[in-house]
């Protein structure tokens, strides 16, 4: 009798833990379906999952620093995978010698080069924004 009960209880208990994250599911699902379909975000104001709109429409105003923080920093900050660092002039002069200058620099950071990705993972970034980062980076002019 006693094992006929817990047999039984078994498969009760994983039913009932269906039900509830049937249940669950459920209930989410209805959330999300109720969710409004667009949001105010007010500038200045920090609105999740607004940034990739904003910056996509260009609407942010990038500045070097928020470029390099963003985008060039995990590679540019350590030196990682053989970048040059951010501030070590030498190593950035070096390199504009050899491409011609800020330009030059400029058009390998947009065409990527090595393990140095297209625009440094800046998809967004305008020429303008990348130039400033690297001018930022090398402290060339
Ligand atoms: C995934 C790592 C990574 C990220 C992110 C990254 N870089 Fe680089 N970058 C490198 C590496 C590695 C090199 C050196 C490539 C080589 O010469 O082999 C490099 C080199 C450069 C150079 C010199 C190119 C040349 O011809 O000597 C410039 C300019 C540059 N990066 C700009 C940027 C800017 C601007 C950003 C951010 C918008 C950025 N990078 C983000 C890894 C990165």
């Amino acid at each position: 009798m006693n094992l006929i009960m817990k047999m039984l209880a078994v498969p009760a208990t994983v039913l009932a833990l269906w039900a509830v994250s049937a249940q669950a599911a459920t209930n989410d699902d209805i959330a999300k379906r109720l969710e409004p379909v667009g949001q105010v975000c007010v500038q200045g104001k920090e609105c999740k999952g607004m940034e990739v709109t904003a910056s996509a429409g260009g609407g942010d105003a990038k500045t070097p620093d928020s470029v390099i923080a963003k985008h060039c920093n995990a590679c540019h900050g350590t030196g990682l995978l053989g970048a040059p660092k951010v501030g070590d002039a030498a190593a950035w002069g070096e390199r504009a010698k050899k491409e011609g200058g800020l330009d030059g620099l400029l058009a390998k950071a947009i065409s990527g080069v090595n393990a140095m990705p297209p625009k440094g993972t800046c998809a967004d970034c305008s020429d303008a924004d990348l130039k400033g980062a690297i001018q930022k980076m090398s402290g060339l002019k």
